[in-house]
């Protein structure tokens, strides 16, 4: 049986989503968005990107839940962007409401599906989803350590000149400015980024990193960025629907590991057919530790927003 996966959210990451999961044929794809017309349009074009490109699977747009019934897998992508005069705790109470009615209809038409968050603020996002899904841990997960770690990887291949396939990044931690790089774990074919490069140019490189998404915006203007997210997004997608049981850094919910309880963070996840089947505790030193706990402390305060409005 062919899978089915759901896109939640037509806009530049989800209908980036669908190309990719369409190129990797990994199933059918409903693309599901609140705007008339406008998932329809795009899945019709990208069905007609299938016969050059030589794909074959049924691309279809939606804007209810009917069509998307019984989906394997539901990424979650639909959300605002911030305008003018709205604050973040405004964008996180707006894109609160999103999620939680997406979840809704998800869980009530596809009751067995594994959920990947990507919506924004992502760890926030991912408790929305976990709470309102009642889903089990491992079938809500959230996309940012992949992206996080794919840009620090490319900007340490571009400093040392060499293939970005060679260097391997762990980063821990809530998505964006929080983000945890474990610098003294990371490498190049295995051989520790310390030893092949200097510290200040390290920590420029970190904070490139934890910025990576405002620098795209910054040239943008108008939007944020889309291939790399939504090319992350499907790699973990990848990995759960082929089981291919990948190690890969994804916001999960904590529950005591690294002395962490009750909020969504990035830690090492393995992804495979039962969504994130194993979650890889790291032993940290101790700043490492006291950086993981601040970022965990800073997601917390964002669900202690939800919660008091609620
Ligand atoms: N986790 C990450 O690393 C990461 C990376 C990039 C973007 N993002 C986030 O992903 C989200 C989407 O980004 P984008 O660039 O595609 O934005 P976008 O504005 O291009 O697309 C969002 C889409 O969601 C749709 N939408 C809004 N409410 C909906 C609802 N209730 N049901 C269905 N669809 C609905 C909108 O109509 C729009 O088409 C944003 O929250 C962004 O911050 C996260």
């Amino acid at each position: 049986m062919r899978k089915k996966i759901t896109v939640v959210g037509g806009g530049n990451v989800g209908a980036s989503c669908a190309v990719n999961l369409a190129l990797k044929e990994l199933g059918d794809v409903v693309l599901m968005d609140v705007i008339e017309g406008v998932p329809q349009g795009k899945a019709l074009d990208m069905l007609q990107m299938g016969p050059i490109e030589g794909y074959d699977v049924r691309i279809t747009g939606a804007n209810d839940y009917q069509p998307t019934a019984n989906s394997d897998l539901v990424v979650i992508t639909a959300g605002l962007a911030r305008k003018p005069g709205m604050s973040r705790d405004d964008l996180l109470i707006a894109n609160y409401q999103v999620v939680k009615t997406v979840t809704e209809n998800v869980v009530q038409h596809s009751p067995d599906a594994i959920l990947v968050l990507v919506t924004n603020p992502l760890d926030a996002m991912c408790w929305t989803a976990h709470q309102v899904s009642k889903f089990p841990r491992s079938r809500v997960i959230g996309m940012a350590g992949v992206l996080d770690s794919a840009r620090f990887r490319t900007f340490i291949a571009e400093e040392l000149k060499v293939s970005v396939e060679n260097v391997t990044a762990v980063v821990l931690g809530g998505h964006g400015d929080t983000m945890v790089p474990v610098v003294r774990l990371s490498n190049v074919a295995g051989i520790p980024l310390t030893e092949l490069i200097e510290k200040t140019k390290l920590d420029a490189i970190v904070d490139r990193t934890r910025n990576g998404g405002a620098e795209i915006v910054k040239y943008l203007k108008t939007g944020s960025a889309y291939y790399a997210p939504s090319a992350a997004a499907v790699e973990m997608v990848e990995s759960i629907l082929k089981d291919k049981k990948k190690v890969l850094p994804c916001a999960v919910y904590l529950e005591g590991e690294y002395g962490i309880r009750g909020v969504f963070v990035g830690v090492p996840v393995k992804l495979g057919a039962a969504g994130a089947e194993q979650i890889y505790e790291i032993q940290l030193n101790d700043d490492e530790k006291a950086a993981l706990h601040k970022s965990a402390a800073s997601v917390k305060e964002l669900v202690d927003v939800i919660q008091s409005k609620m």
